[in-house]
């Protein structure tokens, strides 16, 4: 049984459908890539995953139980997390207090425990820990926003382009940071602007155009496939 499974969703926002018949699976332990244009409704199916949109049809099990229709906070608890495209992290709240928001459902023994554990991971936000989050680099709050999600020690971590607007060393860094997340056991579905790199490091990827499945397979088919190097490779 795969850890998250998608099939025939539709969905959008009010009346207007954006995904129409979706389905993709990510199992235990995969980095799965999701690529397409602009408005294909990458960031909207993770919207749907995590509960912050209803499907109007179709059907989301995680570990085995059906998740559609349920709200984030209950998901949040099953063992999933999300980092949003947009807007990932307080800006008004220190880097702590970042983790600790990451950690709410936690008691205050283990959040320190977990805090220090995202301490290790990124040494950085530790030299930064007192300082406000919306006061820091692009790279440093989505290394915050990684690591509020993994406060909690989910299974599956989704995250909506970690690398948008970083510099390419600072790409590197977080597609590192990524590749070590996926190593420690955790489940990575990830939508990337950074399509060539990202089915690099993935598992397997999707490419989803215009509300629909386009193409699967693993990274390194996809990377191989002429439609999907012409189309969504760019070259
Ligand atoms: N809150 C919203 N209300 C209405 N329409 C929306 C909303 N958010 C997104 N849309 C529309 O849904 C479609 C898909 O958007 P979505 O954000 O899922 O695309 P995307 O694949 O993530 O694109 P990008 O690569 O630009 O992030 C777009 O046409 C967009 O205008
Ligand atoms: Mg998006």
């Amino acid at each position: 049984m795969p850890l998250l499974k998608v099939e025939g969703v539709t969905a959008g926002y009010g009346d207007m459908e954006i995904l129409r018949n979706v389905g993709i699976h990510v199992e235990a332990a995969e980095i799965v890539s999701l690529i397409g244009p602009n408005g294909a409704g990458k960031s909207t199916l993770m919207k749907t995953v995590f509960g912050l949109l209803t499907p109007k049809s179709g059907t989301i099990s995680y570990q085995d139980r059906p998740i559609h229709g349920r709200k984030p906070h209950d998901i949040v608890g099953l063992g999933m997390c999300y980092v949003p495209q947009v807007d990932n992290v307080f800006t008004s709240l220190t880097v702590e207090e970042n983790l600790d928001m990451g950690g709410y459902l936690l008691g205050d023994r283990e959040r320190r425990e977990r805090r220090e554990a995202a301490y290790e991971f990124f040494p950085r936000l530790r030299e930064r820990r007192r300082q406000r989050a919306g006061q820091m680099s692009g790279g440093e709050r989505q290394m915050v926003a990684m690591g509020s999600a993994l406060m909690l020690q989910p299974q599956l971590l989704l995250l909506d382009e970690p690398s948008a607007g970083l510099s390419p060393k600072l790409v590197d860094e977080i597609f590192d940071n990524i590749r070590s997340i996926n190593a420690s056991g955790v489940a990575v579905l990830m939508v990337e602007q950074n399509a060539k790199k990202s089915l690099e490091m993935a598992h397997r990827g999707y490419v989803l155009a215009n509300g629909e499945n386009r193409f699967d397979g693993t990274g390194r088919e996809l990377l191989a496939d002429p439609d999907v190097a012409r189309l969504y490779l760019g070259g």
